[in-house]
This record gives structure tokens, sequence and C-alpha cells, in this order.
């Protein structure tokens, strides 16, 4: 087993049966040496450097009905708001005058935005915080519309695979198409944004084989960013009754995702923080290197409910932005308040 993991450390890659094996016989020992190294490979690319991304939650409207989250179109009991382009200007304001210098504006899929009104949201937070990283998350567009977001001055996309298993992936996504998705991450690398994909981890039915997958498929992605975070079951969707993935799971995904795409950019993200208080600090301890406090309006907060007890829910963001400062360094890592570009982005292409 440790020969694996300082395989894995020293040369990048194992292959599918490797990882199944390792997956199958991660105990307490093991766990602890992959965190160590992951942390150790974390340190070599990125130092003690955590970088924060400011989130803007905008719209809780989404066309889509994927089974696990509570946004979906079908959760009746969803309440919705969209924020609107100048209150999202707003944020913004607030996000820079407390240091942010990444925003990632995040929404359910919701036409309501089109490409025009977001087109000029772009250039608008653009020629007013020039020194910015724009990152959006807002779902599957059309290529030409992928191509006018960045052309208006966005240089990021999050769109997560959420499953590399193709028979998960249609069961969990009515309606939505396996091969589309990766397709979409394909044309937001080619335009030339900063790609993050990820996925979730401990879905009902999900094998060791299928996570072993997600991280080939992240190892030949070669994304700029990685977000993986537990399933948590959200109680008006069909996956109410289901187990939620665990915080031990996860960080085994986040340790060899770091350690087989050594230069990306992981959050510790909000899903690891909701299922334990300190799950953030361990994630970061396991590799990962970014942390998104919210910067979306409270009254709005609890209403992007994509899972039940969802943490920083009544936090303003200077409360947030200062308790996550002292978390960050009380785990012995620094803040660091840039853009945050990934490292593959510095390469010359
Ligand atoms: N539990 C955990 N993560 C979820 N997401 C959506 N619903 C849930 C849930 N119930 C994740 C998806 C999505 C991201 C924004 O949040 O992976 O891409
Ligand atoms: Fe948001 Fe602590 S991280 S309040």
């Amino acid at each position: 087993m440790r020969q694996l993991i300082h395989k894995l450390y020293s040369r990048g890659g194992l292959s599918r049966d490797e990882i199944v094996y390792l997956l199958a016989r991660l105990d307490a020992g093991v766990r602890k040496e992959l965190y160590g190294l992951a942390d150790r490979k974390r340190r070599e690319k990125y130092g003690d450097k955590v970088f924060l991304r400011g989130l803007i939650e905008f719209s809780s409207y989404c066309r889509r009905d994927c089974l696990y989250c509570g946004l979906r179109a079908s959760n009746r009991s969803a309440e919705r708001y969209r924020l609107k382009p100048p209150e999202i200007l707003d944020c913004c304001r607030e996000g820079y005058g407390l240091g942010y210098r990444t925003f990632v504006l995040q929404s359910g899929e919701d036409p309501w935005y089109t490409e025009e009104i977001l087109v000029n949201l772009i250039q608008e937070i653009k020629a007013e915080f020039p020194d910015t990283a724009l990152t959006l998350s807002i779902g599957e567009r059309e290529d030409r519309t992928y191509q006018r977001l960045y052309e208006a001055g966005a240089d990021r996309f999050l769109l997560r695979h959420e499953t590399a298993s193709p028979k998960l992936y249609q069961t969990l996504h009515p309606s939505m198409s396996f091969d589309n998705r990766r397709r979409c991450l394909k044309v937001l690398q080619e335009i030339g944004y900063q790609v993050g994909a990820g996925f979730m981890v401990g879905l009902p039915g999900q094998t060791a084989d299928d996570l072993a997958d997600d991280l080939l498929y992240l190892q030949a992605l070669h994304p700029d960013m990685i977000g993986i975070g537990p399933f948590i079951p959200h109680s008006r969707t069909p996956l109410s009754g289901a187990a939620a993935g665990t915080i031990e799971d996860t960080l085994a995904m986040v340790a060899l995702a770091r350690l087989m795409v050594p230069d990306a950019l992981i959050p510790a993200t909000t899903a690891l923080g909701s299922l334990d208080s300190e799950g953030r600090e361990k994630a970061l301890k396991a590799g990962a290197n970014i942390v998104m406090p919210n910067l979306s309006p409270i009254a709005v907060r609890t209403k992007y409910a994509l899972y039940n007890n969802k943490i920083c829910t009544g936090d303003e963001s200077a409360a947030c932005r200062h308790c996550l400062e002292l978390r960050i360094h009380a785990a012995g890592f620094s803040v660091d308040m840039g853009r945050g570009d990934s490292l593959k982005s510095f390469q010359v292409k």
C-alpha cells in the first residue's frame, strides 16, 4: 500500500486497477500517509498559500432536474430568487472592499440571464474591477455563448462533470447528456477559459470503479480547478432518504486528485465544511488550496440550498472573511487574496 502511494507521489499516475485496489484498502494509517503526501505535493506547487474566492450565488432558479439537488425544477417548495445585475455589482463592490480579487458567479441553469444580460454584466464588472478574475458557474450553454462570455471578459468556468460513470450520470440527470457535458468542458478549454471540473463522492450507487474513473478522467482532461465534495441529501429531492458521502472518502479523493493533477487548484468545499465543522481545514491538510466564502446578500443565502444544513448562511460577508482567515491560519496556512491563477495557466500554450 505504502509503495503504491509513494509511486503515485513520485510519478503522478496509477492504473485503474491500482486505484481501485487502494480505495478498497484505505485504513487510518494509509489515509494519514496519503493526506501527508498530498499536502507535501501542494506545498511543492503552491506553498502554504490558500486562495480566497468570493462566491455570489445570483439565481436559485434552475431548468434542470438533477435528482440530488435542492434547486431542481421539480422542487416546488424551493424559494427562488434572482439578483439583478446592479445587485450583483453591489456584491462585487462589497467583496472588492474586503480584498477579494476573484468573483465566482454561480447560479442554477436560469435562462432569464440571456447571453446579452451576462455579456453586459461581465463587461461592467471587469470595467469597474479590472484587476479581478471572473469565474462563471452557470451550467450548460451554447458554444457560441461560452465564446461571447469569454470575449466579454470572463476568465474561468466551473462545470463539474459530476460523475464519470455514464450510467450513474444518466440516472441522476434526466434529459441531460453525459457526452455533451464532457464536450462542453472541452469547448470551454479550447476557448481559453481556465476550467474547473469535479464530482461528488458517495452518490447512491457510486462504486470504487466509478471513483477511479473520476480521477482518470480528471487526469486526462487536466483542468485548472477540481471541485470535490460529498453528496449530501436534500429533504425535498428523490434522494432524500439516501446516505450522505463520508468525510474520509471525500478527503481521500481530494488527496488523490492532488497527486494525480498536481498543479490544479482544489477547493476545500462548502459541502465538506457542512458535513463536518472542521471539514474544510481537513481538506486543506489533504491537498486543497482554495476556499470560497459566500458574498451573496444574507437575505437570499438560505434559499440557495443545494443540500440541507449548509454552513455560513447567516454570516455577514465581512464576518465570514474574518472567520476564514482565522481558521486558515489556525490550520497552519497563509491567506492569499490575489487572483490566484492556476499554474497551468502560466504555461506557454
Ligand atoms: N450534495 C452535494 N453537492 C451537491 N451539488 C448539488 N447538489 C448537491 C448535493 N445534494 C453540487 C454539484 C454542483 C455543485 C454546484 O454543487 O456537484 O455541480
Ligand atoms: Fe463563513 Fe466562518 S467561514 S462564517
